[in-house]
């Protein structure tokens, strides 16, 4: 028979073989189909320092091209699963993988930091597709900064193996992935879920979009109160301002005794330029 057996970077697989996570529960809701302890290494589901209710229903669209889901990472947070989850874990006869996912750096290091005490949870998948509540709303890896801040953090706090989850929706997953190295990570697990919009076939729009337009029209009017033109562009140059005044002068005025005689003098100009030639 063919060894199959995995070293990822120095953890040791049976093959290589893993589940996603979100996708198996915690492994044991699958074994009366099969025998989970065959597989590499069951990655079990989002989990989060507290407790998550998800995202409202429906969370699950079909497309012709695939699945979208939007379950929003529930799950009854790290004490939860440690007091009552990972104990049914424990005689798994395979890695167990903890997906971590938080909303601030200080989210993911408390719930690696507790998961670090579990023995029987052999690597941590850091998943660094979640928004940054303290930085706007801007998913961790997205940015190398984020990135490499999160992942060193929970670094520090973490000693088994950190695996750490990037998200395909960035412009270059390979910085993202230099990143996570560079701050500590032992391997990366790709990809987490491609962004994707679903179209109601009836009204052939997004189902948000008449919201979101509304929204942008309220704002835009809002917005154009303040918007004066603006006078000093921040650049590294010399400004210099121009402006012309006309003391009593009309649109009309302007035309006649200015833009015309110009455009007069610019035919007249074309005229001997081309007798020239
Ligand atoms: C129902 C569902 C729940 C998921 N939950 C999580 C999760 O909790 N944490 C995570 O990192 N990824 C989660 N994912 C993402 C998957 O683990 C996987 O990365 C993603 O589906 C990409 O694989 P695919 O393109 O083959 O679908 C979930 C995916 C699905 C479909």
């Amino acid at each position: 028979m063919a060894d199959l057996t995995t070293n990822l970077g120095g953890f040791q697989l049976k093959n290589p073989v893993m589940t996603a996570s979100g996708t198996f529960g915690y492994g044991t809701e699958f074994s009366d189909f099969i025998d989970i302890s065959r597989l590499g290494g069951i990655i079990v589901k989002g989990t989060t320092l507290h407790h998550r209710e998800g995202n409202a229903y429906p969370r699950m669209a079909e497309t012709p091209s695939g699945m979208l889901n939007a379950v929003g990472l529930q799950n009854r947070g790290v004490e939860y699963f440690a007091e009552k989850i990972n104990p049914t874990l424990a005689a798994i006869n395979t890695n167990v993988i903890v997906n971590v996912s938080g909303s601030t750096v200080e989210d993911y290091v408390a719930t690696a930091e507790k998961i670090a005490y579990l023995p029987n949870i052999n690597a941590i998948e850091l998943n660094i597709s979640c928004p940054n509540v303290k930085q706007g709303g801007m998913a961790f890896g997205t940015c190398t900064h984020a990135a490499e801040e999160v992942v060193s953090a929970v670094r520090k706090v973490y000693p088994k193996h950190l695996m750490v989850k990037l998200s395909p929706n960035v412009t270059d997953i390979v910085e993202i992935a230099k990143a996570a190295q560079f701050a500590g990570a032992d391997s990366v697990s790709l990809i987490n879920t491609l962004l994707g919009m679903a179209i109601n076939a009836k009204t052939r729009r997004p189902v948000l979009s008449t919201v979101i337009v509304l929204v942008i029209f309220l704002l835009g009017i809002i917005g154009y109160s303040y918007l004066g033109v603006r006078e000093y562009p921040s650049v590294d140059n010399p400004i210099i301002t121009v402006s012309v005044s006309y003391p009593g002068a009309n649109a009309e005025i302007i035309e006649n005794q200015e833009v015309k005689i110009i455009e007069f003098d610019r035919r007249f100009l074309d005229k001997k330029v081309a007798i020239l030639n």
